[in-house]
Protein backbone atom coordinates (compact mmCIF):
# COMPACT_ATOMS: atom_id res chain seq x y z
CA UNK A 1 0.00 0.00 0.00
CA UNK A 2 1.04 3.51 -0.91
CA UNK A 3 2.11 5.35 2.43
CA UNK A 4 2.34 9.09 1.84
CA UNK A 5 3.93 11.58 4.16
CA UNK A 6 1.19 12.65 7.26
CA UNK A 7 2.83 16.43 5.25
CA UNK A 8 -0.16 15.55 2.62
CA UNK A 9 -2.35 13.58 4.03
CA UNK A 10 -3.20 16.20 6.38
CA UNK A 11 -4.00 18.90 3.61
CA UNK A 12 -6.98 19.03 1.30
CA UNK A 13 -7.29 19.65 -2.07
CA UNK A 14 -8.15 22.94 -3.44
CA UNK A 15 -11.82 23.32 -4.07
CA UNK A 16 -11.67 25.59 -6.44
CA UNK A 17 -9.23 23.99 -8.96
CA UNK A 18 -11.65 20.57 -8.32
CA UNK A 19 -14.97 23.18 -9.29
CA UNK A 20 -12.80 23.85 -12.63
CA UNK A 21 -12.17 20.61 -13.22
CA UNK A 22 -15.34 19.37 -13.19
CA UNK A 23 -16.34 22.15 -14.99
CA UNK A 24 -13.80 21.23 -18.08
CA UNK A 25 -15.30 17.81 -17.87
CA UNK A 26 -19.08 18.65 -17.85
CA UNK A 27 -18.08 20.83 -20.54
CA UNK A 28 -16.34 18.06 -22.38
CA UNK A 29 -19.86 15.78 -21.95
CA UNK A 30 -21.51 19.14 -24.56
CA UNK A 31 -23.02 20.36 -21.42
CA UNK A 32 -23.36 24.03 -21.89
CA UNK A 33 -21.98 25.15 -18.13
CA UNK A 34 -21.74 28.60 -17.40
CA UNK A 35 -18.62 29.22 -14.37
CA UNK A 36 -18.22 31.96 -11.96
CA UNK A 37 -16.13 29.67 -10.30
CA UNK A 38 -12.65 30.87 -11.84
CA UNK A 39 -10.62 33.18 -10.13
CA UNK A 40 -8.97 35.22 -12.70
CA UNK A 41 -9.63 37.52 -15.82
CA UNK A 42 -10.98 36.56 -18.80
CA UNK A 43 -9.07 39.23 -20.87
CA UNK A 44 -5.99 38.46 -23.00
CA UNK A 45 -2.33 39.40 -21.45
CA UNK A 46 -2.08 43.23 -22.88
CA UNK A 47 0.13 42.67 -26.47
CA UNK A 48 2.74 45.32 -24.93
CA UNK A 49 3.62 42.61 -22.44
CA UNK A 50 3.76 39.25 -24.64
CA UNK A 51 5.85 41.12 -27.79
CA UNK A 52 8.50 41.60 -24.71
CA UNK A 53 8.20 37.94 -24.48
CA UNK A 54 8.94 37.31 -27.77
CA UNK A 55 11.33 39.32 -27.98
CA UNK A 56 12.85 37.64 -25.35
CA UNK A 57 12.20 34.09 -26.87
CA UNK A 58 13.93 35.61 -29.57
CA UNK A 59 17.03 36.97 -28.34
CA UNK A 60 17.28 33.74 -26.78
CA UNK A 61 16.81 34.93 -23.10
CA UNK A 62 15.94 31.05 -22.60
CA UNK A 63 18.58 30.22 -19.63
CA UNK A 64 18.58 29.95 -15.84
CA UNK A 65 18.65 33.55 -14.67
CA UNK A 66 19.91 34.44 -10.79
CA UNK A 67 17.72 32.31 -8.56
CA UNK A 68 15.73 35.47 -6.82
CA UNK A 69 14.81 37.27 -10.21
CA UNK A 70 16.43 39.03 -12.74
CA UNK A 71 17.70 42.90 -11.63
CA UNK A 72 15.62 44.77 -14.08
CA UNK A 73 12.30 43.37 -13.04
CA UNK A 74 13.28 43.78 -9.80
CA UNK A 75 14.42 47.65 -10.05
CA UNK A 76 10.70 47.94 -11.85
CA UNK A 77 9.37 46.55 -8.77
CA UNK A 78 11.10 48.68 -6.47
CA UNK A 79 9.85 51.32 -9.23
CA UNK A 80 6.36 50.20 -8.65
CA UNK A 81 6.60 50.54 -4.62
CA UNK A 82 8.13 53.75 -4.45
CA UNK A 83 5.20 54.92 -7.13
CA UNK A 84 2.29 52.86 -5.64
CA UNK A 85 2.76 52.54 -1.56
CA UNK A 86 5.29 55.34 -1.51
CA UNK A 87 7.68 52.72 -0.24
CA UNK A 88 11.67 52.45 -0.68
CA UNK A 89 13.57 48.83 -1.20
CA UNK A 90 16.25 48.24 -2.72
CA UNK A 91 17.39 45.00 -4.56
CA UNK A 92 18.10 42.58 -1.39
CA UNK A 93 15.03 43.52 -0.19
CA UNK A 94 13.09 41.90 -3.33
CA UNK A 95 12.59 38.02 -4.31
CA UNK A 96 10.74 37.20 -7.74
CA UNK A 97 8.70 33.76 -7.17
CA UNK A 98 6.43 31.66 -9.81
CA UNK A 99 3.35 33.39 -9.13
CA UNK A 100 2.39 34.96 -5.71
CA UNK A 101 1.16 31.30 -4.52
CA UNK A 102 4.61 30.56 -4.23
CA UNK A 103 5.86 34.10 -3.13
CA UNK A 104 3.11 32.96 0.00
CA UNK A 105 4.64 29.65 0.76
CA UNK A 106 7.97 30.24 0.80
CA UNK A 107 7.18 33.62 3.14
CA UNK A 108 5.45 30.71 5.43
CA UNK A 109 8.31 28.17 5.24
CA UNK A 110 11.25 30.61 5.60
CA UNK A 111 9.32 32.06 9.31
CA UNK A 112 7.27 29.66 10.67
CA UNK A 113 8.48 26.99 13.28
CA UNK A 114 6.18 23.78 14.49
CA UNK A 115 3.58 25.28 16.62
CA UNK A 116 4.06 28.53 15.83
CA UNK A 117 0.02 30.19 15.15
CA UNK A 118 -0.88 32.40 11.94
CA UNK A 119 -3.62 34.50 12.45
CA UNK A 120 -5.93 34.16 9.52
CA UNK A 121 -8.71 36.42 9.44
CA UNK A 122 -11.76 34.41 7.71
CA UNK A 123 -13.61 34.22 4.77
CA UNK A 124 -10.19 33.92 3.67
CA UNK A 125 -8.28 32.57 0.05
CA UNK A 126 -8.56 28.63 -0.43
CA UNK A 127 -4.67 28.05 -0.04
CA UNK A 128 -3.95 29.77 3.41
CA UNK A 129 -5.27 27.75 5.55
CA UNK A 130 -3.12 24.44 3.20
CA UNK A 131 0.29 26.44 3.57
CA UNK A 132 0.14 27.24 7.01
CA UNK A 133 -0.45 23.88 7.78
CA UNK A 134 2.62 22.58 5.53
CA UNK A 135 4.53 25.32 7.31
CA UNK A 136 4.10 23.00 10.37
CA UNK A 137 2.19 26.08 11.89
CA UNK A 138 -1.21 26.42 13.02
CA UNK A 139 -3.86 28.15 11.30
CA UNK A 140 -6.40 30.93 14.28
CA UNK A 141 -9.04 31.68 12.23
CA UNK A 142 -10.64 35.72 12.70
CA UNK A 143 -13.65 35.59 12.29
CA UNK A 144 -14.82 39.01 9.96
CA UNK A 145 -18.66 39.83 10.02
CA UNK A 146 -21.04 40.90 7.07
CA UNK A 147 -22.44 43.06 9.06
CA UNK A 148 -19.05 44.80 9.30
CA UNK A 149 -18.37 44.55 5.54
CA UNK A 150 -16.31 41.64 6.73
CA UNK A 151 -13.77 44.04 7.50
CA UNK A 152 -10.92 43.30 10.29
CA UNK A 153 -10.85 45.24 13.06
CA UNK A 154 -7.73 46.11 15.49
CA UNK A 155 -9.92 44.60 18.19
CA UNK A 156 -10.46 41.06 16.75
CA UNK A 157 -6.78 41.02 16.18
CA UNK A 158 -6.25 41.81 19.86
CA UNK A 159 -7.76 39.48 21.02
CA UNK A 160 -6.46 36.24 19.00
CA UNK A 161 -2.75 37.42 20.14
CA UNK A 162 -1.34 34.43 22.48
CA UNK A 163 2.22 33.76 23.33
CA UNK A 164 2.61 31.78 20.18
CA UNK A 165 1.46 34.30 17.41
CA UNK A 166 3.96 34.93 14.88
CA UNK A 167 2.85 36.40 11.81
CA UNK A 168 -0.88 37.63 10.85
CA UNK A 169 -1.73 36.81 7.08
CA UNK A 170 -3.54 39.75 5.47
CA UNK A 171 -5.51 40.13 2.50
CA UNK A 172 -7.00 43.14 1.64
CA UNK A 173 -8.64 43.50 -1.21
CA UNK A 174 -10.02 40.42 -0.18
CA UNK A 175 -10.94 37.28 -1.98
CA UNK A 176 -13.44 36.22 -1.57
CA UNK A 177 -15.32 39.01 0.32
CA UNK A 178 -14.48 41.89 -1.87
CA UNK A 179 -13.44 43.83 1.27
CA UNK A 180 -10.50 46.63 1.51
CA UNK A 181 -9.54 47.68 4.72
CA UNK A 182 -10.01 50.94 6.21
CA UNK A 183 -6.67 52.69 6.27
CA UNK A 184 -7.47 53.85 9.91
CA UNK A 185 -8.47 50.53 10.96
CA UNK A 186 -5.01 49.55 9.49
CA UNK A 187 -2.82 51.62 10.88
CA UNK A 188 -4.10 50.28 14.41
CA UNK A 189 -3.74 46.69 13.43
CA UNK A 190 0.10 48.29 12.72
CA UNK A 191 0.42 49.60 16.03
CA UNK A 192 -0.65 46.62 17.60
CA UNK A 193 1.52 44.28 15.40
CA UNK A 194 4.98 46.68 16.65
CA UNK A 195 3.95 46.31 20.01
CA UNK A 196 3.77 42.52 20.11
CA UNK A 197 6.89 41.46 17.71
CA UNK A 198 4.33 40.16 15.41
CA UNK A 199 4.90 39.75 11.35
CA UNK A 200 2.27 40.47 9.19
CA UNK A 201 2.28 38.46 5.57
CA UNK A 202 0.46 41.33 3.37
CA UNK A 203 -1.53 39.37 -0.05
CA UNK A 204 -1.79 41.92 -1.91
CA UNK A 205 -2.35 41.01 -5.31
CA UNK A 206 -6.15 42.44 -5.24
CA UNK A 207 -4.75 46.33 -5.25
CA UNK A 208 -5.57 47.41 -8.64
CA UNK A 209 -9.33 46.31 -8.17
CA UNK A 210 -10.92 49.15 -5.66
CA UNK A 211 -14.23 50.45 -6.72
CA UNK A 212 -15.99 53.63 -5.97
CA UNK A 213 -14.57 55.34 -3.25
CA UNK A 214 -12.51 52.34 -1.82
CA UNK A 215 -8.68 52.82 -1.67
CA UNK A 216 -5.99 50.47 -1.59
CA UNK A 217 -3.44 50.84 1.80
CA UNK A 218 -0.66 48.85 2.24
CA UNK A 219 0.18 48.15 6.00
CA UNK A 220 3.71 48.76 5.07
CA UNK A 221 3.16 52.60 4.71
CA UNK A 222 2.54 53.32 8.26
CA UNK A 223 5.95 54.45 8.64
CA UNK A 224 9.69 52.64 9.39
CA UNK A 225 9.10 50.12 12.22
CA UNK A 226 5.95 48.29 10.71
CA UNK A 227 7.53 48.29 7.35
CA UNK A 228 10.11 46.25 9.10
CA UNK A 229 7.28 43.55 10.08
CA UNK A 230 5.94 43.34 6.93
CA UNK A 231 6.76 40.86 3.24
CA UNK A 232 4.53 42.66 0.89
CA UNK A 233 3.50 40.19 -1.69
CA UNK A 234 2.13 41.23 -4.96
CA UNK A 235 2.31 39.70 -8.46
CA UNK A 236 1.39 40.14 -12.36
CA UNK A 237 -1.39 37.81 -12.18
CA UNK A 238 -4.88 39.59 -11.10
CA UNK A 239 -3.50 43.51 -12.32
CA UNK A 240 -2.11 42.25 -15.84
CA UNK A 241 -4.37 39.27 -16.76
CA UNK A 242 -0.95 37.22 -16.69
CA UNK A 243 -2.29 34.09 -14.69
CA UNK A 244 -0.64 31.49 -16.93
CA UNK A 245 2.60 33.65 -16.88
CA UNK A 246 3.36 32.97 -13.03
CA UNK A 247 5.40 36.17 -11.76
CA UNK A 248 4.68 36.90 -7.92
CA UNK A 249 6.94 39.29 -6.06
CA UNK A 250 8.03 39.70 -2.16
CA UNK A 251 9.50 42.59 -0.54
CA UNK A 252 10.36 43.02 3.07
CA UNK A 253 13.51 42.90 5.34
CA UNK A 254 16.79 41.49 4.03
CA UNK A 255 17.42 38.51 6.07
CA UNK A 256 13.65 37.23 5.48
CA UNK A 257 14.50 37.74 1.90
CA UNK A 258 17.19 36.02 2.24
CA UNK A 259 15.81 32.91 3.85
CA UNK A 260 13.54 32.75 1.29
CA UNK A 261 15.68 33.01 -1.68
CA UNK A 262 18.09 30.09 -0.10
CA UNK A 263 14.26 27.75 -0.11
CA UNK A 264 13.38 28.80 -3.15
CA UNK A 265 16.77 28.00 -5.12
CA UNK A 266 16.78 24.61 -3.48
CA UNK A 267 13.28 24.17 -4.99
CA UNK A 268 12.68 25.90 -8.60
CA UNK A 269 15.25 28.23 -8.95
CA UNK A 270 14.10 31.01 -10.68
CA UNK A 271 11.45 32.23 -12.23
CA UNK A 272 10.23 31.63 -15.79
CA UNK A 273 12.91 33.72 -17.66
CA UNK A 274 10.61 35.26 -20.04
CA UNK A 275 7.64 35.66 -18.10
CA UNK A 276 10.23 37.96 -16.11
CA UNK A 277 10.96 40.02 -18.78
CA UNK A 278 7.46 40.10 -19.60
CA UNK A 279 6.89 41.49 -16.54
CA UNK A 280 9.25 44.51 -16.92
CA UNK A 281 7.30 45.53 -19.14
CA UNK A 282 4.05 45.16 -17.30
CA UNK A 283 5.50 47.03 -14.38
CA UNK A 284 6.90 49.97 -16.78
CA UNK A 285 5.36 49.63 -19.73
CA UNK A 286 2.01 51.49 -20.46
CA UNK A 287 -0.46 50.83 -17.37
CA UNK A 288 -3.99 51.90 -19.60
CA UNK A 289 -5.09 48.29 -20.05
CA UNK A 290 -5.75 48.07 -15.97
CA UNK A 291 -8.17 51.09 -15.73
CA UNK A 292 -9.62 49.57 -18.93
CA UNK A 293 -9.86 46.22 -17.44
CA UNK A 294 -11.04 47.23 -13.94
CA UNK A 295 -13.78 49.83 -15.65
CA UNK A 296 -14.82 46.96 -16.98
CA UNK A 297 -15.15 44.57 -13.86
CA UNK A 298 -16.65 47.73 -12.09
CA UNK A 299 -19.56 47.17 -14.80
CA UNK A 300 -20.02 44.02 -14.61
CA UNK A 301 -20.17 44.04 -10.47
CA UNK A 302 -22.92 46.44 -10.19
CA UNK A 303 -25.33 44.18 -12.99
CA UNK A 304 -23.92 40.90 -11.16
CA UNK A 305 -24.57 42.42 -7.46
CA UNK A 306 -27.62 43.58 -8.59
CA UNK A 307 -29.24 40.59 -10.14
CA UNK A 308 -28.14 38.53 -7.36
CA UNK A 309 -29.53 40.77 -4.72
CA UNK A 310 -33.29 40.22 -6.90
CA UNK A 311 -32.68 36.35 -6.65
CA UNK A 312 -35.12 34.58 -3.77
CA UNK A 313 -32.93 33.51 -0.97
CA UNK A 314 -29.89 35.65 -1.89
CA UNK A 315 -28.84 38.56 0.43
CA UNK A 316 -25.47 39.95 -1.77
CA UNK A 317 -23.95 42.91 -0.58
CA UNK A 318 -21.73 45.44 -2.91
CA UNK A 319 -17.94 44.29 -2.60
CA UNK A 320 -15.25 47.00 -2.62
CA UNK A 321 -12.40 45.49 -4.18
CA UNK A 322 -11.50 41.78 -6.58
CA UNK A 323 -13.69 40.31 -8.52
CA UNK A 324 -16.25 37.83 -6.34
CA UNK A 325 -19.58 38.69 -5.53
CA UNK A 326 -20.62 36.79 -2.32
CA UNK A 327 -23.53 36.33 -1.36
CA UNK A 328 -25.55 35.08 1.58
CA UNK A 329 -27.32 32.52 1.20
CA UNK A 330 -28.80 31.22 4.71
CA UNK A 331 -32.09 31.45 3.96
CA UNK A 332 -32.16 28.75 1.22
CA UNK A 333 -30.70 26.07 3.59
CA UNK A 334 -33.79 23.81 4.88
CA UNK A 335 -36.22 25.82 3.17
CA UNK A 336 -37.18 22.74 0.97
CA UNK A 337 -34.81 22.43 -2.05
CA UNK A 338 -33.58 19.07 -2.52
CA UNK A 339 -31.39 17.34 -4.55
CA UNK A 340 -31.34 13.80 -4.63
CA UNK A 341 -34.51 13.88 -2.30
CA UNK A 342 -31.77 15.37 0.28
CA UNK A 343 -32.38 18.97 1.57
CA UNK A 344 -29.90 21.56 1.21
CA UNK A 345 -28.49 22.00 4.12
CA UNK A 346 -25.24 23.41 3.32
CA UNK A 347 -23.33 26.25 1.03
CA UNK A 348 -21.32 22.92 -0.76
CA UNK A 349 -24.86 20.82 -1.37
CA UNK A 350 -26.45 24.14 -2.84
CA UNK A 351 -23.41 24.51 -5.19
CA UNK A 352 -24.07 20.84 -6.35
CA UNK A 353 -27.48 21.77 -6.64
CA UNK A 354 -27.17 24.68 -8.70
CA UNK A 355 -24.73 22.84 -11.15
CA UNK A 356 -26.75 19.73 -11.91
CA UNK A 357 -30.12 22.16 -12.11
CA UNK A 358 -28.77 24.76 -13.64
CA UNK A 359 -25.62 24.34 -15.05
CA UNK A 360 -23.69 27.39 -13.25
CA UNK A 361 -20.57 26.43 -11.39
CA UNK A 362 -20.31 28.51 -8.05
CA UNK A 363 -18.03 28.37 -5.20
CA UNK A 364 -19.35 27.04 -1.75
CA UNK A 365 -18.20 29.27 1.25
CA UNK A 366 -17.50 26.66 3.10
CA UNK A 367 -14.01 26.31 0.71
CA UNK A 368 -13.23 29.47 1.98
CA UNK A 369 -14.17 29.03 5.76
CA UNK A 370 -17.65 30.56 5.18
CA UNK A 371 -20.49 28.73 5.62
CA UNK A 372 -23.58 30.00 4.59
CA UNK A 373 -22.20 31.76 1.50
CA UNK A 374 -21.82 31.04 -1.93
CA UNK A 375 -18.48 32.93 -4.44
CA UNK A 376 -18.88 34.13 -7.51
CA UNK A 377 -16.68 35.97 -9.89
CA UNK A 378 -17.34 38.01 -12.36
CA UNK A 379 -14.29 37.59 -14.18
CA UNK A 380 -16.24 36.72 -17.15
CA UNK A 381 -18.16 37.90 -19.97
CA UNK A 382 -21.10 40.31 -19.70
CA UNK A 383 -23.15 37.88 -22.18
CA UNK A 384 -22.13 34.83 -19.90
CA UNK A 385 -22.86 36.62 -16.32
CA UNK A 386 -26.45 38.08 -18.23
CA UNK A 387 -27.18 34.21 -19.00
CA UNK A 388 -26.11 32.98 -15.83
CA UNK A 389 -28.11 35.44 -13.33
CA UNK A 390 -30.88 34.52 -15.54
CA UNK A 391 -30.64 30.57 -15.01
CA UNK A 392 -30.39 31.80 -11.13
CA UNK A 393 -33.25 33.61 -11.44
CA UNK A 394 -35.63 30.65 -12.91
CA UNK A 395 -33.73 27.76 -10.83
CA UNK A 396 -35.15 29.73 -7.17
CA UNK A 397 -37.72 31.31 -8.89
C1 LIG B 1 -5.78 36.19 -2.49
C2 LIG B 1 -4.90 35.55 -3.50
N1 LIG B 1 -3.58 35.52 -3.28
C3 LIG B 1 -2.75 34.93 -4.16
C4 LIG B 1 -3.21 34.35 -5.31
C5 LIG B 1 -2.22 33.68 -6.22
O1 LIG B 1 -1.90 34.38 -7.34
P1 LIG B 1 -0.77 33.89 -8.35
O2 LIG B 1 -1.46 33.59 -9.63
O3 LIG B 1 0.17 35.05 -8.48
O4 LIG B 1 -0.09 32.70 -7.76
C6 LIG B 1 -4.58 34.34 -5.58
C7 LIG B 1 -5.12 33.68 -6.79
O5 LIG B 1 -6.27 33.34 -6.90
C8 LIG B 1 -5.45 34.97 -4.66
O6 LIG B 1 -6.76 35.02 -4.87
Amino acid sequence: MIQLSDRVKNICPSQTLAITSQVLKMRAEGKKIISFGAGEPDFDTPTNIREEAIKAIKSGFTHYTTDSGIPELKNAVIDKLKRDQGLSYHAKQILISNGAKHSLYNALMALCNPGDEVLLPTPCWVSYTEQIKLAQAKPVFIETKQENQFELTAELVQKSITDRTKILLLNTPNNPTGAVYNPEELKKIAEILVKKDIYCISDEIYEKLVYDDAEHVSIASFGPEIKEKVILINGMSKSYAMTGWRIGYTAGPEEIIFGMSKLQGHCTSNANSIAQKASVEGLEGNQDSIESMRTEFDRRRRFMVQALSQIKGFQCDMPKGAFYAFPNITQLFNSGLTLNKKEIKSSLELADFILSKAEVAVVPGVAFEAEGYLRLSYATSMPQIEEGMKRLEKLFQ
